[in-house]
């Protein structure tokens, strides 16, 4: 192919397996109807009659927004009050003890990107779970930093801290930062949930890992999936261990208004430093700003504006909350009837706690998923599984679903 691309850019495309999948179910769909084909890649809630779910209190405060609020330049760092609600949003009553500031972002992905760019020196390893969001490998490769994986739960299903400790005291064999992205709560593709315990656990291995005050950590935890991850407050406890930590270790919360606020096309999200260190924070904002300034500029200013509207008045919070709160229900309910027909079947599958996804451990995923496809159901093959998203496949197509998986497999010659 001829090509006159930069040497590091050569050879690179976004061919995204799960839209192709999903651009596949569409068509099928158009063609035999929506009800005789299972669309199980698709990122976002679904109701129960296949629509997109757009929570009510979103939809009246974006219909409220006057022009200036939806056109006009945000700040670069995001409004103040917008990153403040971020912040009371994110932690709810669990509030880490430190120096706590934020810059908005595009959604969680635009976390990733600056806190990888900002944080790891190019060729350097930055450290995720082997289970993992397939876009965390493009935004550490893109950005001219390699992949390292380690083994995110042990074989009876808990997070792994020894893999996690081995790989981290490795690369800081060789490097002086070490960038790691766990998204540890409602984890996609997984679905499991690290406890409290786990999460301390994980912070235990980078205090010691870095007593060498040469070394530096840089935590994202990734909470894309935080406000379907369980009950308000008690699914926010563990942010409490990220505070009180060495000047050497930054925690960064990815958050995003994608799945919490269903404003998965209005990329809006921030990225919540948290330090013991007031300059590590003064620091973090100034590059962080910096870097906005140097890639997209300022973020969307009607998504701000939209939960500006709404965190400023309790009672819609309160409607927000009860608007999370049923659909999670309703998650839990598609994900409870796939569990006991798995079980009944014979089909493995990672633990499950909540959130959008669950994986099916198994060889030959594609073949898989291609025999599926011939029965009208669409899911994700990936390296070492398959992903059904829950938030998308109705309870009624829920149904028989684990059976036509234990088929599939059996045809295939797959092993779990
Ligand atoms: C694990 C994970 N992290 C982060 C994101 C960020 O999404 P967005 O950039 O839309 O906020 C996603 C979206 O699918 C995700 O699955």
């Amino acid at each position: 192919m001829y090509s006159i691309a930069a040497p590091h850019a050569k050879g690179k495309s976004a061919e995204d397996n799960i839209f192709a999948a999903n651009n596949r179910a569409i068509a099928l769909a158009k063609e035999i109807g929506v009800e005789n084909v299972t669309n199980a890649t698709v990122g976002s809630i679904l109701d129960e009659d296949g629509s997109l779910v757009v929570l009510d209190v979103v939809k009246q405060e974006l219909k409220n927004l006057t022009p200036p609020e939806f056109c006009a330049y945000a700040p670069i760092k995001g409004y103040d009050e917008f990153l403040k609600d971020c912040i009371d949003q994110c932690f709810g009553k669990s509030r880490p003890e430190g120096y706590i500031d934020a810059c908005a972002t595009p959604g969680g992905t635009g976390v990733l990107h600056h806190v990888v760019h900002n944080y790891s020196e190019p060729g350097d390893e930055v450290l995720i779970t082997d289970w993992h969001w397939g876009a965390y490998d493009s935004l550490i490769d893109d950005n001219n930093r390699k992949v390292r994986t380690f083994s995110f739960l042990t074989s009876d299903g808990h997070f792994n801290a020894a893999s996690f400790k081995e790989n981290v005291e490795d690369i800081l064999k060789k490097q002086d930062n070490i960038v790691i992205i766990l998204n540890g709560i409602a984890n996609n593709p997984t679905g499991y949930c690290m406890s409290v315990a786990e999460w301390q656990s994980a912070v235990d291995v980078l205090k010691e890992a870095t007593k060498d005050e040469t070394k530096n950590a840089i935590l994202i935890a990734d909470v894309a999936y935080l406000d379907y991850s369980g009950e308000k407050e008690e699914c926010r406890e563990f942010f409490k261990v990220f505070g009180g930590l060495p000047k050497n270790i930054l925690v960064v919360c990815a958050y995003t208004l994608s799945k919490g606020f269903t404003m998965y096309g209005q990329r809006m999200g921030a990225m919540i430093g948290i330090s013991s260190d007031k300059d590590v924070i003064k620091e973090y904002v100034d590059i962080n700003q910096y870097s906005s300034r140097a890639t997209w500029s300022n973020c969307n200013s009607a998504a701000q504006h939209a939960m500006i509207r709404i965190c400023q008045d309790p009672e819609k919070i309160k409607q927000l909350d009860a608007e999370r709160a049923k659909y999670y229900k309703l998650i839990q309910e598609r994900a409870a009837i796939f569990v006991e027909e798995a079980q009944k079947e014979g089909v493995k599958f990672v633990p499950y706690i909540s959130g959008f996804f669950i994986t099916i451990p198994v060889t030959n995923s594609q073949a898989v998923c291609d025999i599926l496809e011939k029965d009208h159901v669409f899911m994700v093959p990936l390296k070492k599984g398959i992903r059904l998203a829950v938030c998308s496949v109705s309870k009624k197509k829920m149904h028989g679903l684990a059976h036509k998986l234990a088929l599939a497999i059996k045809e295939a010659g797959a092993q779990q």
